[in-house]
């Protein structure tokens, strides 16, 4: 069993009570919590170093711009990108994924083409391609969900062929923690010559991500997920696709030139980075990436599945209780849906909140699975490295008193 509850006094903010009873902070799938080290480096940042990038001959840009360019090779790193280069800083997953969906799509999509999405899938990586079918014409078609909750790609052969564009799949599911197929789908996705575009908002936090072992295209995660700031995020894209794909947004530092009519681009990765990036944020990225490595993603990913196998088993033991996901811990990420007898999760999280215990309660921006599932919502409990089992333990003890509240037999 590991134990990271060390970590914990690096998260001030999980010293806090709510309610009158410690916090148990179940909602890190939503977003995680920051700690010291990440606010430490923003801090520093705007305190000693703070200038536009890429801009000044100063001192003070030249600082700025080595920070930012230093979380850069951090994130790429990470990932194990071949080349920092193919790492563009974006606004989180949801702008990574629309700078694929209107960079890459709109020049490459058109009548008789098909998106092939999955039933599971957030909506950031369906809307963004709803969109772009609108303009091109090209057709949307999903994959099933198994009943264990699995993306079912046992008829593929069916659907998968020369019309298939682009595939997208997440990697690892924020209702379920389902664990998406992502290999198999890319080499099945380049024989027909799609291409793969990976949600990894969860899986990049979560688990050891290698992009090259993955097989995919393009990647979309976001660092508010993975213990740093909002408003950054990354997309890794193979270098030849980058180096084709043009820009979704225009303006100021993503060009070599601008003329009155036309204009050409900067090389890959500024090309995609039009405007005063978000520079702190992308130091506070750097810092929560150095803080994961050092506690190490193995780690991580063990930790969580230790987390998940108790609370699987805690939750189990409680009547009237239905989870939605895969049963096995080691094959599923550490996001648990769950509902409780008829009570709506809305109402049961604030049950909860009252008990001090957070947890996200809703769609879960996936409101297609929600439909699959013939549920409107569930409540959601998720885990990080600051989680320990006490708090599991506060869930399942507020979860028997929302059974007396509620009054379920
Ligand atoms: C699987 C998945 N994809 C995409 C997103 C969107 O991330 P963001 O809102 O940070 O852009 C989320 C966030 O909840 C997610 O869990």
């Amino acid at each position: 069993m590991t134990d990271l509850r060390h970590l914990r006094q690096d998260f001030p903010v999980l010293q806090r009570t709510v309610n009158g009873k410690p916090l148990a902070f179940l909602d890190s799938a939503a977003s995680t919590q920051k700690p010291v080290q990440v606010l430490d480096a923003m801090n520093d940042l705007y305190r000693n170093h703070y200038a536009n990038v890429h801009r000044g001959a100063y001192q003070l840009s030249i600082e700025s711009t080595a920070a930012y360019e230093a979380a850069r090779v951090r994130v790429a790193d990470f990932i194990k990108a071949p080349s920092p280069d193919e790492l563009v800083f974006t606004k989180g997953t949801t702008a990574s994924i629309n700078h694929v969906a209107y960079g890459w799509g709109l020049d490459n999509l058109g009548e008789g083409d098909r998106i092939l999405l999955t039933k599971i899938e957030h909506h950031a990586n369906i809307v963004p391609w709803q969109i772009i079918a609108r303009h091109t014409g090209a057709e949307l078609i999903y994959l099933d969900i198994d009943d264990d909750f699995q993306i079912d790609i046992s008829s593929l052969d069916e659907v998968l062929d020369e019309r298939v564009k682009v595939v997208g799949v997440t990697a690892m599911s924020n209702v379920t923690g389902t664990i998406g197929p992502v290999r198999a789908l890319a080499d099945a996705a380049h024989q027909v010559g799609a291409i793969v575009v990976v949600d990894g908002a969860q899986a990049v936090p979560h688990s050891v991500v290698d992009v090259a072992e993955m097989g995919a295209d393009f990647v979309a995660f976001g660092a508010h997920k993975m213990l740093g700031p909002t408003g950054i995020g990354a997309l890794w894209g193979r270098r030849e696709l980058l180096e084709r794909m043009e820009p979704a947004e225009g303006g100021g530092e993503m060009i070599t030139d601008v003329r009155l009519h036309e204009s050409t681009w900067a090389p890959i990765p500024q090309k995609f980075e039009a405007g005063t990036p978000p520079i702190a944020e992308a130091v506070g990225f750097g810092a929560a990436v150095e803080y994961l490595q050092k506690v190490g993603m193995d780690v991580v990913r063990e930790h969580e599945v230790d987390l998940t196998r108790y609370a699987l088993g805690q939750l189990g033991d409680i009547p009237d209780l239905t989870v939605y996901g895969p049963a096995d811990p080691e094959n599923r990420g550490g996001a648990i849906s769950f509902t409780l007898a008829d009570i709506h999760a809305h109402d049961l999280a604030t049950i909860l909140d009252q008990e001090g215990v957070a947890v996200r309660a809703g769609h879960h921006c996936a409101k297609p699975f929600m439909r699959h599932l013939g549920i409107p919502a569930t409540a959601r409990a998720s885990f990080y490295v600051y989680t320990v089992r006490e708090e599991i333990d506060q869930l399942i003890g507020a979860l028997h008193h929302a059974r007396k509240v509620f009054d379920v037999a």
